[in-house]
């Protein structure tokens, strides 16, 4: 138990980031009334707008800032037309550099569908997969695989020749991802809604790929370490059909870097969308939490995106220091806000534009705060 208050810190940065950072600041200020709440609040700018409007990503302190929390909310980063000079996009080192430099390895991504949650398919609003069936947890490598920064062009003449990404899968980036994957099953304990069996489904392209091999070689070796976990292997494209055809078959997926990019984005249909798609970015002595959906310029400034993505982080975020710290505050507080979000997407009551609705991103927000102060701590 640690007595001290947890350093938070918020990086609102680009287009919806800040929109929905205010909603977050909403609710902690709800479940901060009447109760423990043992945290402090820092924010920070940064991002794709500030390296236009300042020539630097953001400022050194709030990188400091950021690297000595105890936990880090991200908004989200990136704005079209706005690039570094080596075509990256600016606010990168607010997402990407955060995970190399906190060494943030396992990027978990839960896909759970709650009751009342719909589906937009070909423009309808409908429940097409039911909450008894969608339960997992993609978790993603983070650090590594094509996203190692061994890229680059060739320039001759001023023209592009040849353009390169090197995708390396080391021993010790696939066998402690892989380790939190099979930890993360046993913690969660519940299985997969088809059977009830604790399960880890390895993701890759091992009938092709050498690095998927050796992922594939990992997975078994680490997996032997957990009897009571079963195993279950993909091959990525055709883990693309499975995963919308059976999702209760699934505990919790792990894979590598752009795969588990990929994939991730397309099991959020089976939760309602990117709308409601949260993520953690977790490393052994820090941890940084995010909505997936990024900074959605065609939706920025006007209050209508889905604020839940971001509540759900929170909600992660509170259950990673609960249980990083052995305080059970946090976790009181996590279960307040999912109880909370459950009752209103039950009711309907915070349908935003994604779920068919009206509801504005403020408006979701108050109706989620007051649900938190209406019900009992
Ligand atoms: C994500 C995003 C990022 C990624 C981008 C914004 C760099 O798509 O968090 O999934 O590719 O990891
Ligand atoms: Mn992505």
């Amino acid at each position: 138990m640690n007595d001290a208050s947890a350093r938070l810190v918020f990086l609102p940065g680009d287009g919806t980031g800040p929109e929905v950072v205010r909603e977050a600041h909403k609710v902690l200020d709800a479940l901060a009334e009447g109760d423990a709440h043992p945290w402090s609040i820092e924010e920070y700018p940064g991002g794709a707008k500030y390296y236009q409007e300042h020539g630097k990503e953001w400022e050194p302190e709030s990188e400091a800032a950021a690297m000595s929390a105890d936990a880090v909310l991200l908004g989200a980063v990136g704005w079209p037309g706005i690039n570094l000079p080596n075509g990256d996009i600016a606010g990168a080192a607010l997402v990407l550099g955060l995970r190399r430099k906190l060494d943030l390895y396992a990027n978990v991504r839960p896909c759970r569908l709650y009751p009342g949650v719909l589906h937009r398919i070909s423009g309808e609003f409908r429940p097409v997969w039911s909450p008894d069936k969608v339960d997992l947890v993609i978790v993603r490598e983070n650090t590594e695989g094509l996203y190692t920064p061994v890229h680059g062009r060739l320039e001759r003449g001023g023209e592009t020749e040849v353009a390169v990404d090197t995708r390396l899968i080391t021993r010790k980036g696939a066998e402690r991802v892989v380790r939190y994957a099979f930890e993360l099953s046993q913690r969660r304990g519940r299985g997969a809604p088809e059977d009830k069996a604790r399960r880890v489904t390895c993701v890759d392209k091992s009938n092709v790929l050498a690095g998927c091999q050796f992922f594939r070689e990992t997975y078994d070796r680490v997996a032997a370490a957990f009897p009571d976990v079963a195993r279950d292997y993909a091959y990525v494209d055709a883990f693309t059909q499975w995963i919308i055809r059976n999702p209760e078959h699934y505990d919790v997926v792990v894979s590598s870097n752009m795969m588990g990019d990929i994939i991730s984005d397309l099991a959020s249909v089976l939760q309602g969308g990117m709308g409601f798609a949260a993520g953690g970015n977790i490393g052994d002595g820090h941890a940084m939490f995010e909505p997936v959906h990024g900074s959605s310029p065609k939706h920025a400034g006007k209050n209508v995106v889905n604020p839940m993505a971001t509540f759900f982080a929170l909600e992660m975020l509170l259950r990673y220091l609960g249980q990083r710290r052995g305080d059970a505050r946090f976790v009181r507080q996590a279960d307040r806000i999912e109880r909370a979000l459950a009752q209103v997407l039950a009711d309907g009551s915070a349908r935003t534009y994604d779920q068919g609705g009206t509801v504005t991103t403020s408006g979701a927000g108050d109706r989620v705060a007051s649900v938190i102060r209406g019900a009992a701590a």
